[in-house]
């Protein structure tokens, strides 16, 4: 597997801030603190150094603000075009100006998203070209390693229907389900384990040169002391963020921490 040079960083701000004030106000104070970093003390910084997940009716005004991030959706719907009250598709939000969407969030799967819905989800999202981010995870560990199976499972279900030349658009986000909201982060060497589960099954549905193509990310309970071993010894390209991404300096943070050389 080719190691990435630039961690891909996604903030999962869920319900949160309450107003598109605050949102706004947020994402003008951490680029300016990215702006300043970059030239002060981290040169290397790349221009675009995050992924924000906002509530939908935001993305359009964070986007005019963003400069050094990237803004996306935290759920999109994979019905088509037409008549289907509440939903919103991927054209929808790439047109008010998402560069990406997460799918299949616990929080999602939770509130009664099926495997068939999330197929359907995935796969639109994908061949609309827009990066989309799978979220995957157990509930609970067993010793003999069945939820390794399980993954592998989902994975490959939740990508039947993807052709392998959409796989360049398309990350994973390892999320033990036990490990969001929580106090304790998965170990690194747990995150490992997973980690070549899940390139083993990309690599059963598409060949290891689509699978290599996939960028897989750690969440749950990702905070400033822990974010940087996720990438250095757990084997991921990046990480899924949610209650540290809420908070700017926290969020700053993580973003300046994992972009430091060692
Ligand atoms: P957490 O949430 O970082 O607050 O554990 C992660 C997530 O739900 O994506």
């Amino acid at each position: 597997m080719t190691k990435r040079t630039v961690p891909l960083l996604v903030g999962n701000w869920k319900t949160t801030p309450a107003t598109l004030v605050e949102a706004v106000k947020f994402v003008k104070t951490l680029d300016k603190k990215l702006a300043s970093a970059k030239t002060k003390s981290l040169k290397t910084l790349p221009k675009k150094s995050y992924y924000l997940a906002a509530p939908d009716i935001f993305i359009p005004h964070l986007q005019d603000v963003a400069t050094h991030g990237y803004i996306g959706s935290q759920n999109i719907s994979g019905v088509s075009l037409g008549q289907e009250t509440g939903e919103t598709i991927p054209s929808m939000i790439i047109s008010g100006g998402a560069d990406f969407a997460i799918i299949g969030h616990s929080e999602v799967r939770a509130r009664g998203e099926t495997s068939d819905a999330r197929a359907h989800k995935v796969a639109l999202s994908l061949q609309s070209k827009l990066t989309t981010i799978l979220c995957v995870g157990e509930h609970t560990r067993d010793n003999q390693g069945k939820y390794l199976a399980e993954l592998e499972e989902d994975v490959k279900q939740t990508l039947s229907l993807v052709k392998r030349d959409l796989f360049e658009h398309l990350v994973i986000a390892y999320e033990p389900v036990w490990a969001i909201g929580g106090k304790t982060p998965a170990s690194t060497h747990e995150c490992f384990e997973v980690v070549i589960a899940l390139r083993r099954a990309l690599a059963a549905l598409a060949g290891i040169e689509y699978a290599k193509k996939v960028h897989i990310l750690y969440g749950g309970t990702v905070t400033t002391e822990n974010a940087k071993s996720f990438i250095e010894e757990g084997g991921v390209d990046g990480l899924l963020i949610g209650r540290a991404s809420q908070d700017v300096e926290t969020f700053e943070e993580i973003i300046l921490s994992c972009h430091k050389n060692k």
